[in-house]
C-alpha cells in the first residue's frame, strides 16, 4: 500500500488526503497549527460522510477510508512514507525550508513533491539532498473532483520520478500532464491572464462582476466566471502567481491589475475572507 505524508491542511492538502484515501492509501496529514488540522480532518470526515449518504452502497468504503488517515499533531515524528505531498502556504522561503527537512527526515527513496501553483521546482529541490527526487504535483482545486494533476519536472528531476509520480497519479484516479518548471507552468500561465484581464476590465468599467462571469459561462461553457474563480482560488493566491509570470518573464502582459492589489491590500481576499469581488455568508 502506498503511503503519504501531506503536509499542510488547508483546503488543497486536505482534498489530497482526501483523495488519497478514497484510493486505498495510508495518509498521514499534518499542519503546523492544531486548529487548520482539525478543520481539515472535519472538512474530510464530512465530505467522506457525504460520499456514504449519496451511495449507501460505499458504507464500508468509507468506513475503510477513514481508518486510512492518521492526523499528526504539530511537533510528532514523521513516519518513512513513498510520498510527500507539501500544500503549505504559497510562499517560497517557507516551502524551502520544509523541503529541507522533510529531506532530512525522510528516507532516501521518498519523493518529495509540492502543490505549488508557481514557484520554481528546480529552486525547491536546491533546499534538498535529493533533487532528482523532487517533483511539482500541482492538483486543481477542489481536489476530489477535478480530474488534473499538473506534474512538473524540475531541472534536476529524474526520468524515473516522473513515472512513478504519474503513475501514483494515476492511481489516485487523475489524469497526469507533464510539463516543464517555467513561470506558472501551463495551468496558471493561461488561466491567470484570463483572470487578470476580467479585473481589468472591471476596472475600467466595461461591465458587472455579474455581466463579465454570465458572459464567459455561458459564452464560454466555464463552469465559474474568471471573477468568481477568482474568488474562489483567493484573491491573493492569483495576486502571487501574477507577480511570479510578471517577474518570470518580466513582459508587462503579466502585470496585475491594480483593483486586484487594492483588493488584496484591503483584506478582500475572496470567499476564505468572506468578501472578494462578491459576498459569502
Ligand atoms: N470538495 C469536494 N467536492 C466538491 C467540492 C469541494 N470543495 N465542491 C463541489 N464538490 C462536488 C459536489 O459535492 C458535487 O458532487 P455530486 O454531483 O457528486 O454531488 C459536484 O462537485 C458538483 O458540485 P455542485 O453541484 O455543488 O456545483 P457545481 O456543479 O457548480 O460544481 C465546481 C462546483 C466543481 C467547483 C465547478 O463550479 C467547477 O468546476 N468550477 C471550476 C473549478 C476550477 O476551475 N478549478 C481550478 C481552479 S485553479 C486551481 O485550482 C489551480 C491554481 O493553481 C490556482
Amino acid at each position: 500500500m502506498t503511503t503519504l505524508l501531506v503536509i499542510g491542511a488547508g483546503q488543497m492538502g486536505s482534498g489530497i488526503a482526501e483523495t488519497a484515501i478514497w484510493a486505498g492509501w495510508q495518509v498521514y496529514l499534518t499542519d503546523v497549527a492544531s486548529e487548520s488540522l482539525n478543520r481539515g480532518v472535519a472538512g474530510i470526515e464530512k465530505r467522506l460522510a457525504r460520499r456514504g449518504e449519496k451511495n449507501p452502497a460505499d458504507g464500508p468504503r468509507v468506513a475503510a477510508a477513514r481508518q486510512r488517515l492518521t492526523p499528526l499533531p504539530p511537533g510528532s515524528t514523521w513516519p518513512a512514507v513513498d510520498l510527500a505531498v507539501e500544500a503549505i502556504i504559497e510562499e517560497e522561503t517557507a516551502k524551502r525550508e520544509l523541503m529541507e527537512t522533510l529531506d532530512q527526515a525522510l528516507p532516501d527513496a521518498a519523493i518529495l513533491a509540492s502543490n505549488t501553483s508557481s514557484i520554481s521546482i528546480t529552486r525547491l529541490a536546491r533546499a534538498t539532498r535529493r533533487p532528482d527526487r523532487v517533483i511539482g504535483m500541482h492538483f486543481m482545486n477542489p481536489v476530489p473532483v477535478m480530474e488534473l494533476v499538473e506534474v512538473i519536472e524540475g531541472a534536476e528531476t529524474s526520468p524515473e520520478t516522473t513515472r512513478r509520480v504519474m503513475a501514483w497519479a494515476e492511481e489516485l484516479g487523475k489524469t497526469p500532464v507533464p510539463v516543464k518548471d517555467y513561470p506558472g507552468f501551463i495551468a496558471n500561465r493561461i488561466l491567470m491572464p484570463m483572470i487578470n484581464e476580467a479585473i481589468f476590465a472591471l476596472q475600467e468599467g466595461v461591465a458587472t462582476p455579474e455581466a463579465i462571469d454570465t458572459i464567459m459561462k455561458l459564452g464560454m461553457r466555464h463552469p465559474m466566471g474568471p471573477l468568481q474563480l477568482a474568488d474562489f482560488i483567493g484573491l491573493d493566491t492569483c495576486l502571487a502567481i501574477l507577480e511570479v509570470l510578471y517577474r518570470g518573464f518580466g513582459d508587462p502582459k503579466y502585470r496585475p491589475a491594480p483593483l486586484l492589489r487594492q483588493m488584496v491590500d484591503a483584506g478582500h481576499w475572496g470567499r476564505k475572507t468572506g468578501r472578494g469581488f462578491y459576498t459569502y455568508p
